[in-house]
C-alpha cells in the first residue's frame, strides 16, 4: 500500500522545487492522492502564493465557485479555508462536489499550527468505494444509476457562524432575486424563497461516483459532509441529501459509508510551514475542531 499521505521532506524554496520537479510530483500525487511538503521555507501567505505559481497550473477562484462556505481572500489565489468557528467539525468531502463546478486539486498551507486539535482528516475515496461496494452493493448501484441531489439553505447575508453560511448573493454572484433565479435555472437547480429572505435550493442530480482515467472509481460526492454536518439554524441534515430520483438517502444507507471512511481516515497534524497538495478526485478532506489559534489557507486548481 502506498504511504498515505505521501510525505516529501525538504528545505529551501518550495516554488523552485515544484517547478523543477513537476512531473515527479504529479506522478507521486497520482499514486498517493495527497502529498505533504514539510521543512521547506514557506513563511507566509505570499510565499504560499508564489509556491502555487511555481507549480504552474490555472487557479479556480472562490468567486466563480458555488461553494457554500464563507471564506476571505488573502491574495488573489489564496483564501482562508473556512471561516466556521473552531468548535465546528467539517466532515469529509470532496471540494465542491455538491455543485457542478469543482476544482481538480487543492493546495493547503499551514501558516499557524493549531494549539490543540485542528488536524485535516484525509481519506482515499477510491478505497472507500471499493469497501462500500462489497458491503452495500445495492446502495452503490443506486448511487451510480441515479446520482444524488443536495438541498441547502443560503442566507440573505453571509453567516460566518456556519460551515455553509455563504449568502445566495455571493454564492450565485448576483445582486437580486431575479438574477438569482436566472442563474439557478441555468444550473438546473430548483428553489424556494423563504420568509426571512433566505433561499432553499436543490441541485440537479449530480454524479456520486466518479470514474478516473486509469479505471479507478471514487466516492466523489459530499454525502458524508452533508449528512453529518449541514446542520445550522437554516438547514436540516436529514433533508440535505436524496437519490437523484428524489427518494431520501437514510441514515441506514449512510452508516456503512461513514464507518468505512472513518476507519480509512488519516489525520494530517499540521506543522507551521507545511504545504499539502490534494487530488480532489481521489481524496476527501475535512477539519477537526480545534482550540487556540490555527490558520490554514487554501488555493484551488481548476
Ligand atoms: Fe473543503
Amino acid at each position: 500500500m502506498t504511504e498515505f499521505p505521501g510525505l516529501i521532506p525538504g528545505g529551501g524554496d518550495l516554488a523552485a522545487f515544484l517547478s523543477a520537479n513537476k512531473r515527479a510530483v504529479d506522478a507521486a500525487l497520482t499514486d498517493a492522492g495527497a502529498l505533504v511538503f514539510r521543512g521547506f521555507d514557506v513563511p507566509n501567505p505570499h510565499t504560499f502564493d508564489a509556491t502555487i505559481e511555481g507549480y504552474g497550473e490555472t487557479g479556480f477562484t472562490y468567486e466563480d465557485s458555488l461553494s457554500n462556505a464563507v471564506r476571505t481572500n488573502v491574495t488573489p489565489r489564496v483564501f482562508t479555508a473556512n471561516e466556521a468557528p473552531p468548535s465546528t467539525e467539517i466532515f469529509l468531502h470532496h471540494e465542491m462536489a455538491q455543485t457542478p463546478l469543482y476544482p481538480c486539486k487543492l493546495f493547503f498551507y499551514c501558516e499557524v499550527a493549531p494549539g490543540a486539535g485542528g488536524a485535516t482528516p484525509l481519506c482515499r475515496s477510491d478505497w472507500v468505494l471499493e469497501r462500500l461496494a462489497e458491503q452495500s452493493p445495492a446502495f452503490v448501484a443506486r448511487l451510480e444509476a441515479e446520482g444524488v441531489r443536495y438541498t441547502n439553505v443560503m442566507p440573505a447575508s453571509d453567516d460566518a457562524g456556519s460551515g455553509q453560511g455563504r449568502s445566495w448573493r455571493s454564492t450565485l454572484s448576483v445582486a437580486d432575486e431575479a438574477a438569482a433565479e436566472a442563474r439557478l435555472k441555468e444550473l438546473g437547480y430548483s428553489w424556494e424563497w423563504l420568509e426571512d429572505g433566505s433561499l432553499r435550493v436543490t441541485t440537479a442530480a449530480l454524479p456520486a461516483v466518479r470514474s478516473l482515467e486509469d479505471g479507478r472509481t471514487t466516492f466523489f460526492n459530499q454525502l458524508i459532509a452533508a449528512f453529518r454536518g449541514w446542520a445550522d439554524s437554516r438547514s436540516d441534515p436529514n433533508k440535505a441529501i436524496t437519490f437523484g430520483g428524489g427518494e431520501p438517502i437514510t441514515s441506514e444507507d449512510m452508516a456503512p459509508a461513514i464507518a468505512i471512511a472513518d476507519e480509512l481516515t488519516h489525520d494530517l497534524n499540521w506543522q507551521a510551514g507545511d504545504v499539502a497538495l490534494i487530488d480532489n478526485f481521489t481524496v476527501m478532506h475535512g477539519r477537526r475542531p480545534f482550540e487556540g489559534k490555527r490558520r490554514v489557507l487554501a488555493s484551488l486548481i481548476a
